[in-house]
């Protein structure tokens, strides 16, 4: 990214160069002087007003910090569409049915948007719609696999496209605590499995079972860190088990190439290689937790090294890696702590926000327009 230093720098030299240049075309010296004092006048203009402009800025800004994560070579709108995902706005107010002796996320409501007059406008996201939902996951399996946070992740998913009183038989099943759950939907040709992998090593030993037996969904969301958290506490060893994961599924891709030279297409979104999404952990409120234990060793310390373990593994898009960024963490944190009752699981709406991030992220990926 340009730094002001860099930006006053490359005006000097515009200030001192353009009109040198331009004497070199035989403009007489008065010329070269008002040239250059009228780009001065200009640049100095620009300098000062930019900051009232921030739109302007933005725009500046996520283009050149896009420009600076992406490892395509090519940078189009697209990647800096990826890049502006998570600009998300929230609006928490009392709700009408205020009861004042219950302080708790349920007396406020909440809704989230993109963030208006921002550089996010032009990527056009949407809150997609069942309807838009059944057209970009028509004939696909979908599987989310993880901790409790991953199980709110489907249940969000699936409550984009269920009707309300299927969504009430699921979520009684989906909440049986420890266990995997599948779902078919014949009218859409879609099936989703939700996987309990509270720790890496599961979601580990659960691509090896893909690579060994050849198949894999179309659409992979994963995640993990609280429970390794709370009952191994090691950041460096919870990186190392991120790096094998990380390995683990680079020895599954190459398969996928193999099967769309086959010409197996089995949804609308497997084009070539499943898509691999990341759900990062959510912002824990330390004095919100519901335990001793939880509090003594879940400390924001340890959340910034669980952290920069993630980001040390190289597992991310953005970083070289593989798996999209669906970042509850920021997400968490924006809605605040009125969307959270034990300061780790939030309110639905706080996943749901993801689920529109993914899709919207499938959207661009799959150039599909609706
Ligand atoms: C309710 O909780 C919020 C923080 O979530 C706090 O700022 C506020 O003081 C609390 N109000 C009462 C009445 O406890
Ligand atoms: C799903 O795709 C099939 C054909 O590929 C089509 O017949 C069906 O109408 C689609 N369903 C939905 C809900 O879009
Ligand atoms: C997940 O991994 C842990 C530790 O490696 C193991 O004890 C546990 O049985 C695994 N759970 C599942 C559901 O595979
Ligand atoms: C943390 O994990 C690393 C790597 O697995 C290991 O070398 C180290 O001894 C562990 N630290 C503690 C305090 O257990």
């Amino acid at each position: 990214m340009l730094g002001p230093v860099q930006l006053g720098l490359l005006a000097a030299c515009v200030v001192l160069f353009v009109p040198m240049g331009m004497a070199g075309w035989h403009l007489s010296r008065n010329k070269v002087l008002f040239f250059g004092g009228a780009l001065f006048i200009t640049l100095a203009v620009v300098v000062h007003l930019t900051p009232y402009f921030p739109s302007v800025f933005d725009f500046v800004t996520s283009v050149s910090s896009s420009s600076s994560i992406s490892v395509n070579v090519v940078v189009d709108g697209r990647d800096s569409c990826v890049s502006l995902l998570h600009e998300i706005d929230w609006e928490v107010k009392p709700s009408r049915v205020f009861d004042p002796s219950n302080n708790n996320s349920m007396n406020y409501e909440k809704v989230w948007s993109w963030r208006r007059y921002s550089s996010a406008d032009s990527c056009e996201f949407q809150k997609l719609k069942r309807h838009d939902i059944m057209d970009l996951l028509n004939g696909s399996w979908v599987m989310v696999a993880g901790d409790s946070q991953a199980r709110i992740f489907a249940l969000s998913l699936l409550s984009l496209v269920l009707d309300s009183e299927r969504l009430e038989y699921v979520r009684g099943s989906l909440f049986k605590r420890h266990s995997n759950y599948h779902i078919v939907f014949d009218e859409m040709g879609m099936k989703l499995d939700f996987i309990w992998a509270p720790y890496t090593t599961n979601l580990t030993n659960l691509v090896m079972d893909f690579e060994q037996n050849r198949v894999y969904p179309d659409l992979l969301v994963m995640g993990s860190g609280l429970w390794h958290m709370l009952h191994i506490t090691n950041a460096s060893d919870y990186g190392d088990s991120l790096r094998l994961l990380r390995s683990s599924l680079t020895s599954l891709l190459p398969i996928s190439s193999d099967f769309s030279t086959n010409g197996q297409v089995i949804g609308s979104v497997s084009v070539r290689s499943p898509h691999l999404f990341w759900l990062a952990m959510p912002t824990l409120v330390n004095s919100m937790l519901n335990t001793p234990e939880k509090r003594e060793k879940m400390t924001n310390s340890m959340c910034g090294e669980y952290e920069r373990g993630l980001h040390d593994s190289n597992m991310l898009r953005q970083f070289g890696g593989l798996l999209q960024l669906v970042d509850i963490g920021s997400l968490s944190w924006s809605c605040g702590t009125r969307c959270t009752e034990d300061g780790m699981h939030y309110d639905g709406v706080v996943y749901e926000a993801g689920v529109h991030i993914m899709l919207n992220a499938l959207l661009i990926e799959s150039h599909q327009k609706l």
